[in-house]
């Protein structure tokens, strides 16, 4: 079975022993790795379900990839956490314990600040914007490649759609009514400061973790997209969903250094070319997939608010002058913003 399949020794050793070292984990075999007479497999961490448009993606991406090198390459997805939360997969592959995960960019700042550019409201007008400044490959490069002497490639991103707060008791429609209220962020100090500046108080907290943490009432509400609001069933304990918008938000493709280096240049090429194909896809599917949660989280109960925006924009204003402190990190920001069509053709915008 190509993904999903049965957990190799490797994966269950992570799942038993939580973080071991990776000479423990029967790695591959670099210098044979591809070779025409085996198939290497390649073990891949989501922190999604398998309904979720990152694990339809990745399949696919799987599929074409095996097909394309006669079965000499099979990357295996593991959904679901199944490998470990998001900071435990990031280590995981950084110590060659497993290939590849998808993380959030917020991940990616606590090795480099210079990912909270990317990770910031205000950066990116849309998921389109979003997307095509992360296909640019001149523009993102010192980026992706910054973290290479930490064995981690950053292949590419998947968006994360705009993030909106959702609460369980009542519905936040201005800054003020998050007074008081816990929401849990991502393990990231400027979404702890996004959240400050929003009107509440924070929480970072893992994925997996956020379900029964707002049922027992340990936290008030979260802030995510439509799809994950769905697919981790958090309507079911958050009802009032609130169109904020704050933060179109970013996923990483990030893979093992040394096996991307250990890769035929035709494997690699193959492998680039299929992953750049998956980034379209993941994109075509999100705008109807997040139609859809929409339309699932109203039938099982949720409310759509609409919210005063502007007010919370003004909220977050100071956030950019807070961490935007190096002239690499300006640079970066003022270029993804000028790449903003549809902002630069507004009168109106001061950036
Ligand atoms: C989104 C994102 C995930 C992230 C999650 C979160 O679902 O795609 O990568 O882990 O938000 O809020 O933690």
């Amino acid at each position: 079975m190509r993904t999903r399949g049965p957990l190799t020794l490797g994966a269950t050793a992570v799942l038993a022993f939580g973080l071991v070292s990776c000479a423990d984990l029967g790695g591959l075999d670099l210098d044979t790795v591809g070779a025409p007479d085996k198939t290497t497999y390649v073990k891949l961490a989501l922190n999604q379900s398998e309904s979720h448009p990152s694990f339809i993606a990745l399949e696919n991406l799987s599929k074409r990839f095996e097909e394309r090198t006669d079965g000499r390459w099979v990357i295996e997805v593991f959904p679901n956490e199944q490998l470990g939360s998001q900071q435990e997969v990031l280590q995981f592959v950084m110590s060659s314990a497993i290939e590849m995960a998808i993380v959030s960019g917020t991940q990616l700042e606590n090795l480099n600040k210079d990912f909270q550019v990317l990770n910031m409201p205000t950066t990116f007008g849309s998921v389109d914007h979003q997307m095509s400044v992360v296909r640019d490959q001149d523009l993102m490069e010192p980026l992706f490649t910054s973290l290479e002497d930490q064995n981690i490639s950053v292949i590419g991103g998947f968006t994360q759609g705009s993030r909106s707060i959702y609460t369980s008791d009542s519905p936040v429609l201005t800054p003020a009514d998050m007074a008081g209220r816990k929401i849990r962020v991502q393990e990231s100090d400027m979404h702890i400061r996004m959240i400050q500046l929003m009107g509440g108080s924070a929480t970072p907290l893992s994925y997996g973790e956020v379900y029964t943490a707002i049922q027992s009432g340990v936290l008030d509400g979260a802030e995510n997209n439509e799809v994950s609001y769905v697919t981790q069933n958090h309507y079911e304990v958050a009802e009032h969903w609130s169109q904020t918008e704050h933060l179109v938000g970013l996923d990483y493709m990030v893979m093992r250094h040394d096996l991307l280096e250990a890769m035929s240049e035709q494997d690699r090429d193959a492998f680039l070319d299929e992953w750049d194909k998956a980034m379209v896809e993941h994109t075509d599917l999100w705008n109807a997939e997040t139609a859809q949660a929409i339309e699932d989280a109203k039938a099982g109960g949720a409310t759509f608010h609409e919210v005063d925006r502007a007010a919370f924009q003004e909220a977050l204003a100071p956030i950019k002058d807070e961490f935007l402190t190096t002239p690499f990190q300006r640079e970066l920001f003022d270029k993804v913003r000028a790449a903003d069509t549809a902002e630069s053709t507004d009168p109106e915008s001061g950036e």
